[in-house]
């Protein structure tokens, strides 16, 4: 029996999926029809100062026909009555008792104004906190969300002065725009955090109308910055997740979000360390049915595995994380092109020509072009495999016999040794030892 339940905090959920706070967990309305269609819990969208927002407030970049790949917004945080929304968490709670409802705070720097609202949202009943520290636009401007994630000092602080008061567990949403997420990260266990959520949207201005010369979105003839969100998000939010799980001074539960559209999105941030996942961005896109493929996927995945619950998954791949100076050096691949599988496009003798180091020559056969990788010049850079349309053409093929290391570290421990510097002279005479010849 596959079991996706977890315990975030103190948190419990049926699965790892949540809704992100945004537009989809803007109302009761919507978290229950969440809810009702298998989300394990939701992170409702922030609440705290009024606000008003505007119209024309996302940018959606589209490539190369795919709709979406980025979402920008210049939303603020949730502008309905903020009474309406403490009723209505409560409701939803009352009606789903086993389902995640955490909710997203977000209210000027004042401690007795961070008092109040925390106090009012736990009487809701809700399971959680989330601190929003991470919006870039429209309320960073006034001292707050992304204003707070900036500075460690302050993301401490505020941290200090909800736990304080806090009956419930306190995650904190950092955002990516900083230079090491490991510093608030560390800054918000040290105020006293139950976990963290990461990450908010990137700032960006996401395109400029070339007829009108306004930025997108265009608010009566006005732009600015706004916060990036969607699937060209995603590399940026697993680094980071995996930069925080590696960081044994934080050791807090994490909750991955950014760019997560289906359950092998997800299973990726659970590999590197998250505990729950947040979805926005794919939800406004195709709606909260999604997760019944995200659910069947996983459970599927950790079925053929072998795996019985995410315990085990969790973190998996964070052994494979390392830093370029312990890579082996002598491990060597060469590309092999499959001439059944070839549509010859060319696509991989350009890539080659051009761009790495022209290896892949062209030759004419039976009045039709082939491409041949010449292997001895070949570097492994997997440029060509890359850009080859068909699927499994061209594999990298491991050529090197596994039998020696020498990494970048070990190296350079060698000549210390010897008390001599590396010199282009040296590195040359190592790489002639192993037959490693680049152009
Ligand atoms: C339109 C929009 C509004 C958002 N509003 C909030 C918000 O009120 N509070 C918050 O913490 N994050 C907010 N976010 C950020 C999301 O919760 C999430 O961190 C981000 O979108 C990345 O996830 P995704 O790639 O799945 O969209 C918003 C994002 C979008 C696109
Ligand atoms: S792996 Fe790099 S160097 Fe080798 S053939 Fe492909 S593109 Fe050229
Ligand atoms: S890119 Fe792939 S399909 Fe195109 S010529 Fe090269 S090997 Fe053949």
């Amino acid at each position: 029996m596959i079991d996706l339940s977890i315990n975030f905090a103190g948190i419990k959920s049926p699965n790892p999926f949540w809704l992100a706070s945004a537009p989809p967990s803007n109302s009761a309305y919507q978290n229950c029809k969440a809810f009702e269609q298998g989300w394990g819990g939701t992170v409702w969208k922030t609440i705290g100062e009024p606000v008003m927002n505007v119209c024309n407030r996302y940018g959606g970049l589209d490539y190369n026909g795919q709709k979406l790949v980025g979402l920008n917004n210049v939303e603020l945080i949730s502008d309905r009555n903020i009474e309406d929304n403490f009723k209505e968490i409560a409701e939803t709670k009352r009606l789903w008792p086993d389902r995640a409802v955490i909710v997203s705070l977000m209210v000027e720097s004042k401690k007795e104004t961070w008092h109040e609202i925390v106090k009012r949202t736990i009487d809701t009943g809700c399971d959680g906190l989330e601190l929003n520290y991470g919006c870039p636009h429209g309320m960073s401007e006034r001292g707050m969300g992304s204003a707070v994630g900036q500075v460690p000092e302050y993301c401490k602080m505020i941290t200090e002065w909800v736990t304080e008061v806090s009956t419930i567990p306190v995650l904190i949403k950092l955002t990516p725009n900083v230079g090491n997420i490991q510093i608030p990260s560390r800054a918000a266990k040290a105020g006293g955090a139950s976990g963290l959520a990461l990450i908010n949207t990137i700032n960006s201005i996401i395109g400029v109308d070339l007829d009108t010369f306004e930025l997108k979105p265009s608010i009566a003839g006005k732009g600015g910055h706004g916060g990036l969100a969607g699937p060209i998000v995603k590399p940026i939010a697993l680094n980071m997740v995996s930069q925080v799980a590696l960081d044994n001074e934080v050791n807090l539960p994490i909750s991955g979000v950014g760019g997560i559209s289906n359950w092998q999105d997800a299973l990726e941030f659970i590999l590197l360390g998250s505990t729950s996942v947040q979805v926005c961005t794919a939800v406004m896109h195709y709606g909260f049915r999604i997760v019944q493929d995200m659910i069947e996927g996983l459970t599927f995945w950790m079925e053929e595995k072998g795996f019985n619950s995410l315990d085990q998954v969790r973190g998996k791949s964070l052994s494979r994380i390392d830093d370029f100076g312990n890579f082996n050096l002598l491990h060597k691949t060469v590309a092999r092109i499959d001439q059944d599988k070839c549509i010859h496009c060319n696509l991989c003798h350009i890539a080659c020509e051009d761009g790495a180091h022209q290896c892949i020559d062209l030759i004419s056969e039976n009045g039709k072009s082939k491409t041949i990788v010449r292997e001895e010049d070949c570097v492994g850079c997997d440029l060509c495999s890359i850009v080859c349309p068909v699927e499994g053409c061209i594999s990298m093929v491991r050529v090197d016999d596994g039998k020696e290391t020498k990494t970048w570290n070990e190296l350079v421990a060698d000549f210390k040794k010897d008390n001599t510097e590396l010199t282009w002279e040296k590195l040359r005479a190592f790489q002639k030892r192993y037959g490693i010849e680049i152009h």
